[in-house]
């Protein structure tokens, strides 16, 4: 069976540039409110925890504290690589940007051998060998940590992160685990519909989420807190932008015109990280960001900004942004790709054909212009 999709079924939709494409229940966005399998994201940020959102995704219900911690001991045994595997892939180059570095990666691993949920347990140290290669730390991957949040930081790190650190890192993985049908999970859907594999599937996301316009932006918001530094420095910036016509990345989104739920959520966790890090100046011109383009253009800061400025004072390189959103992104993925394969339908896009074109072919000797 087709699902065709057509950008002119309705007016409405096609003014924010909207297509309905394929039911699902793991999350939805309703009158600006996101819910993970009908469970606002706000209650679970404040309760809940990254594994028990990738199972609530994955399963369709909370999980039971036998399943969380089955779960917590499958971290333990599967965040693992096998070296000579990963000796291969680092040598392959010097991977700039983490999600070029995780396409390549991916590429290598044999789908035949490794289940869905395996390859969601090899993103974190993946990531993790592809940064301590950049930095050239040795400082080989962790075994015993209780969440991923917790293995990831302190495999990139010369001492234990804090546990609000580790919260903040949870959380905010939390944050970005699912978001309907965005437009990387919509083409993880896409290659999906056509029966390809997953890791197929999630490599055709990852192109997509690299986008400025989507997740790449969290890599360009943190340039620019590297760039201005300082509240005061904010106005010019922005002055010099709108003169260049720039976009500011990490401002706008296209459903949520009132301001993104995740951002407001994001804010709290970034304001205080940079308490427990005695980094207010950071927060203060986040803030400062925040009202001016608010003064300014009437736009609302989406996950992208606050998420940079978490990423950021969490001691994470701009080029890694992307990564983590990607390893958080995966429990979503993981969870589309079965539902999406639940009910075999490819999904067909059409173009608009509006000006119905029928030109004659002139042969190559009779063309003048
Ligand atoms: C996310 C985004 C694509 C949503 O797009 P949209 O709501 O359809 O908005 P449009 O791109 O159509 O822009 C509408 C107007 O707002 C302006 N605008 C939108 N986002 C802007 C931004 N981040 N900075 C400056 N101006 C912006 C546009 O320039 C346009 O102005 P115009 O009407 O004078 O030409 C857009 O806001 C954007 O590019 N944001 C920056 C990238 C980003 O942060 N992406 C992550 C999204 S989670």
């Amino acid at each position: 069976m087709t699902v065709e999709l057509s950008l002119c079924q309705n007016k409405d939709v096609m003014e924010f540039g909207e297509i309905q494409a394929a039911p699902t229940q793991i999350s939805n966005i309703r009158e600006g409110k996101l819910r993970y399998r009908g469970i606002l994201l706000e209650d679970l940020v404040s309760q809940s925890s990254f594994e028990e959102v990738v199972l609530l995704l994955w399963n369709g219900k909370l999980p039971l504290a036998a399943e969380l911690k089955e779960f917590s001991n499958q971290i333990q045994g599967e965040c693992g690589l096998d070296s000579d595997w990963l000796r291969k892939i680092l040598n392959l180059r010097n991977f700039e940007s983490a999600i070029d570095f995780l396409i390549a990666a991916l590429s290598l691993v044999s789908t035949g051998k490794n289940s869905n949920h395996k390859i969601f347990f090899q993103l974190p140290p993946l990531l993790a060998a592809w940064e301590n290669n950049f930095q050239k730390k040795n400082l080989g991957l962790l075994s015993k940590n209780s969440s991923i949040a917790a293995y990831f930081l302190n495999s990139i790190r010369e001492s234990n992160a804090s546990d609000l650190e580790i919260v903040a890192l949870d959380k905010t993985m939390l944050i970005h685990a699912d978001h309907e049908l965005n437009i990387s999970t919509f083409g993880l859907r896409l290659a999906a519909s056509t029966g390809s594999d997953f890791v197929s599937s999630v490599i055709a996301a990852l192109g997509i989420l690299k986008g400025p316009l989507h997740g790449g932006a969290s890599e360009w918001v943190m340039k620019t807190f590297d760039q201005v530094k300082d509240k005061k420095h904010v106005s010019a910036f922005l002055d010099q932008a709108f003169k260049n016509k720039e976009k500011i990345m990490g401002f706008g989104h296209l459903l949520y015109k009132n301001g993104d739920p995740r951002a407001k959520a994001l804010k709290n966790i970034a304001k205080n990280l940079s308490a427990h890090l005695n980094r207010q100046v950071d927060f203060e011109m986040a803030e400062a960001f925040e009202s001016e383009m608010l003064k300014r253009k009437n736009l609302h800061p989406n996950i992208d900004f606050y998420s940079g400025c978490v990423y950021r004072l969490l001691g994470f390189r701009s080029e890694l942004g992307p990564g983590v959103f990607a390893m958080s992104r995966m429990a979503g993925w993981v969870a589309h790709y079965e539902e999406q394969n639940s009910d075999r339908r490819i999904v067909l896009a059409r173009g608009l054909d509006e000006k119905k074109r029928e030109d004659v072919y002139i042969p190559l000797s009779q063309r003048t212009s």
